[in-house]
């Protein structure tokens, strides 16, 4: 039997969004009966692309089967009000009004309409980490070399954690247009000060993008503490969505601002006159025109989050991870990479026991499902930590004590 544990939060059942707020909030079980997955494997891959929940799959199922009859037009027409709630849900989730919220097709999709938005000119500088996901480098990398702006990256401490008196002065000397930081990156456990860096941003009036597509669902995030001006978030991580899905919050400044992206979807813009357009007034400046059983498949899966509740989700990623740290130390030959005074529910390790080939082979012959990163992934990371691969382990609220214990015991015996 799994160790289980109630959940110290009264909220609605997850079979059926329309229950009264009355009902007991579901124990580990109820949600493991709404995630069939999990009975099968050892699912550590949160961070690459979780389970969906059962209400999830079923929102989507019926939105399909619909469309085979009516079309996807009719269907949108029918179903504006579920639509419409992917805005409500998560606003909710991140403390804000539904009015600051975009969808996006993916996080790297909503960075880009966020950089397209930015008027850069030659010499304007980007400040961003060592840490900031691939896609996201790769597009600074690219604006530089079109644009020939500056890309700067700020420091990090000895242990990891990012240097704020560093980025303070990157920030004074150099009058930087725009800051990025990814809160939690793909390539470690490693949890960024998101919110130290947006009073930075906020005292200096200088754009702050946050990529919070592995925090997203596995932490809560509060806009209003946090003060990005761009938020970004993809859908099938720690939030449980459908793949090809995400999400951008834009704040009261970026509208005021008149940004836009550079290229507009007809959502996003009225065409008034032959020559002009009118941009929406809120944050669906920055949608694309096309959706379908994908937004309402995340809209269920916010909503989903948003009733477990990000602080129970939280509570009991530390107790999982904890043990499974605890567990993963004490393997001789077994380095854990995590760096950093804060750190998330993504752990990654190396050994230089065994070949790559091996220990893959091994861990899925114990039926542990998991990622494989190589330098590409992360290449200042991986460079300064002297490897070229690491096996990442992403447990999430769902799975359970004793299988953190059996991916320890799994490991300890593919180690040796
Ligand atoms: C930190 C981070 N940002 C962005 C992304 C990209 O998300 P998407 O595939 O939705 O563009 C990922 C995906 O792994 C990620 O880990």
């Amino acid at each position: 039997m799994p160790e289980l544990y109630l959940f110290p939060y009264s909220r609605v059942c997850f079979f059926c969004p329309m229950q009264s707020q009355s009902t007991p909030f579901p124990d580990l079980a109820q949600l493991r009966a709404d995630t069939p997955g999990c009975y099968d494997h050892l699912f550590m891959n949160s961070a690459g692309a979780s389970l969906m929940p059962t209400p999830v799959v079923s929102a989507m199922m019926a939105y399909l089967q619909q469309e085979t009859q009516l079309g996807g037009y009719e269907v949108e027409r029918l179903r504006s009000d579920q639509i419409g709630r992917f805005y409500d849900e998560t606003a909710r989730l991140l403390n804000t009004k539904p009015g600051h919220i975009a969808y996006a097709y993916s996080a790297t999709h909503a960075c880009n309409q966020v950089l397209s938005a930015i008027p850069f000119r030659p010499g304007d500088t980007i400040l961003t980490t060592t840490n900031d996901y691939v896609s996201n480098q790769l597009a600074f990398l690219s604006i530089q070399q079109r644009l020939g702006i500056r890309l700067l990256r700020i420091n990090d401490l000895p242990n990891g954690d990012l240097d704020l008196t560093h980025l303070d002065e990157l920030i004074r000397t150099h009058r930087p247009v725009l800051v990025a930081i990814t809160h939690i990156p793909t390539n470690s456990g490693l949890v960024l000060p998101a919110e130290d860096v947006g009073k930075l941003c906020r005292q200096h009036n200088v754009w702050y993008l946050l990529d919070a597509a592995q925090s997203v669902g596995q932490l809560p995030l509060d806009v209003a503490q946090i003060q990005p001006d761009f938020l970004i978030a993809t859908g099938r991580k720690f939030l449980r969505g459908p793949r090809n899905t995400g999400f951008l919050y834009i704040s009261d400044r970026v509208l005021e601002a008149g940004l836009a992206p550079l290229c507009i979807d007809r959502r996003a813009a009225g065409w008034t006159t032959p020559d002009t357009f009118t941009l929406q007034p809120n944050a669906r400046r920055f949608e694309p025109q096309e959706i379908s059983l994908l937004s309402v498949g995340l809209a269920e899966a916010i909503r989903y989050a948003n009733d477990v509740s990000l602080e129970a989700i939280t509570q009991q990623n530390q107790r999982l991870m904890h043990r499974l740290r605890a567990g993963l130390q004490q393997i001789d030959g077994l380095v854990l990479l995590d760096r950093g005074s804060q750190q998330s529910n993504l752990l990654t390790f190396h050994t230089p026991r065994q070949s790559l080939a091996t220990l893959d082979a091994a861990l899925r012959r114990e039926r542990i499902i998991f990622t494989v990163q190589n330098a590409a992934s992360a290449l200042i990371d991986f460079q300064r930590k002297g490897i070229d691969w690491l096996i990442r382990l992403s447990p999430h609220y769902f799975n359970t004590l004793d299988e953190m214990n059996a991916v320890v015991d799994a490991l300890d015996r593919s180690v040796h």
